[in-house]
């Protein structure tokens, strides 16, 4: 089975070891000239944090972890009022595997470039896909070229070209979750601290700034619109570009207060300044013949949910394993047949069925949130801040902690891995079959 992966991101490269290691060739395309190794603090934990460790990557992601403590909230005075470490009982917005957006696809790009059958092509797009039919899934290259391959993959973010191309408009739905942020890169001063400092400021507004391993701090500061001019005016910028985006700012953030002015400043020389509309995809199939959408290409989930990395590397790698079941399959005598190749329907609906509820999940984000965290009024930032404080103070215990379904409970709303034979270690192909027939023997 040959598989083209559109996409270099988190999806796209998780896709390819997985595929590649159930007997699958790959060839990535990707549309940046070189690795884009952009993005902000994320973190890993879960079943993708166990699809990491199964690919032997856990020292390395220990080792780009972005150093941060914890998290903290900061009153109009610029104190922490209410602090979150990470470890103690577990619950806190910072996990213990917290990574550079960047660094985690840097990672799984370095861990998989080199490995047989799989090829990487930059500066490379999916120009047209041709045909989509019964046999095999043609598409015309950027570079002219004309290819075929089994099964099409578009890892290619949220905004898809795939999508928009092989997919009709009623069936993809894009679902706004009325929430901007802005990021960027700003030099680390001497009175910065490793902690996720989060300072809410009224009119919905929210400042806010976190470590990275680079001696530098990323930025952020977010907006919930009060009313429909302000949502119009937020929309109107994110069409027009960065100029246009800052001078808004300027203007909204200039009487947030804490240090507003400084990520206001910082930002106009940062070169990774980026604003990020909340929205999230919905489609109501992930597949159409050999094409099949992946990651925030499929069910971007919004940072809102904390898990758009988290479900890229877990769809990835549920897709592999149920195309591992139907690329090699011992013939009678044992050997590995990869000369008959079924039409992967099968694989992509058994993945479908698998993985949407969990997806859904993970997008079903409580309607009073973000809200609650972006208060309008003095009175409603009072109540904010009352109800964390507090929180803070409970998740010292660890039996509130259980309660309140943080720490280790947090497991049970994760999705427990299937197994998949051709992944265990030194699994055999076709092990699962092979136990099957001893047992009708
Ligand atoms: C501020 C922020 C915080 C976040 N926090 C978290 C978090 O805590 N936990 C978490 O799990 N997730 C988090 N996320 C989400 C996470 O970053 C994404 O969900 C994840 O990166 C999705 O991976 P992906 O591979 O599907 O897409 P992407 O990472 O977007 O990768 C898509 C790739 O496709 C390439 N591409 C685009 N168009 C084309 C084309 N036409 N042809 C070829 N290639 C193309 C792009 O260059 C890119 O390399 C956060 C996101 C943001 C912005
Ligand atoms: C995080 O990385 C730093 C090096 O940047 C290292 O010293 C530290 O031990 C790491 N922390 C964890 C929890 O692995
Ligand atoms: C905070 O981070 C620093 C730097 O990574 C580390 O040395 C220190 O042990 C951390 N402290 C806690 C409480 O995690
Ligand atoms: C690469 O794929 C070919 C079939 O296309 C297979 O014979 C070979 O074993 C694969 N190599 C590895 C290392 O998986």
């Amino acid at each position: 089975m040959h598989i083209l992966i559109s996409g270099a991101g988190i999806a796209g490269p998780t896709l390819a070891y997985w595929a590649a290691k159930a007997g699958a060739r790959v060839t990535v395309v990707e549309k940046a000239a070189s690795f884009l190794a952009s993005g902000q603090n994320i973190d890993v934990s879960g079943s993708a944090l166990e699809i990491i460790d199964k690919m032997g990557l856990m020292d390395e992601l220990r080792r780009l972890n972005t150093t941060e403590n914890g998290t903290q909230l900061i009153d109009q005075r610029g104190h922490p009022f209410a602090k979150f470490p990470v470890k103690e009982g577990g619950a806190s917005p910072t996990s213990e595997f917290e990574i550079l957006r960047g660094d985690l696809a840097t990672m799984l790009y370095e861990a998989t470039k080199n490995l047989p059958n799989i090829t990487y092509h930059f500066y490379t797009t999916v120009q047209k896909v041709l045909s989509n039919d019964n046999d095999k899934v043609q598409v015309q290259l950027s570079t002219g070229a004309t290819h075929s391959y089994d099964l099409l993959v578009a890892a290619d973010g949220q905004w898809s070209k795939i999508r928009t191309q092989c997919f009709p408009a009623e069936s993809i739905r894009v679902v706004d979750k009325n929430m901007m942020a802005v990021y960027a890169t700003i030099p680390r001063i001497p009175s910065d601290n490793n902690w996720w400092n989060i300072y809410f400021a009224l009119g919905s507004r929210i400042v806010a700034t976190r470590p990275d391993p680079y001696g530098t701090i990323r930025a952020t500061l977010t907006r919930m619109p009060c009313n429909a001019a302000q949502k119009e005016a937020w929309q109107a910028v994110a069409r027009s570009g960065p100029k246009a985006q800052k001078e808004l700012l300027r203007r909204e953030f200039a009487d947030a207060g804490w240090q507003a002015q400084r990520l206001l400043d910082g930002m106009e020389k940062a070169e990774d300044f980026y604003l990020h509309v909340f929205q999230q995809i919905k489609m109501s199939t992930w597949s159409t013949g050999r094409v099949i959408c992946l990651g925030d290409a499929a069910y971007a989930p919004t940072p809102l949910s904390g898990s758009g990395a988290g479900i890229a590397i877990i769809g990835a790698y549920v897709l592999a394993g149920e195309l591992s079941k139907l690329i090699l399959k011992p013939d009678e005598n044992g050997s590995e047949n990869v000369s008959e190749i079924e039409h992967p329907r099968t694989a992509l609906h058994a993945y479908e069925n698998i993985f949407r509820p969990f997806v859904e999940q993970t997008q079903g984000i409580p309607f009073f949130f973000p809200a609650i965290v972006h208060p309008e009024t003095p009175f409603k930032r009072w109540l904010t801040q009352t109800f964390l404080w507090t929180l803070s103070k409970l998740v010292a215990i660890p039996w509130v902690v259980k309660l309140f379904g943080g720490g280790q409970d947090e497991k049970e709303e994760d999705l427990p891995l299937p197994s998949y034979a051709r992944f265990e270690p030194g699994g055999a192909v076709g092990a699962e079959e092979e136990k099957t027939a001893v047992l009708d023997r």
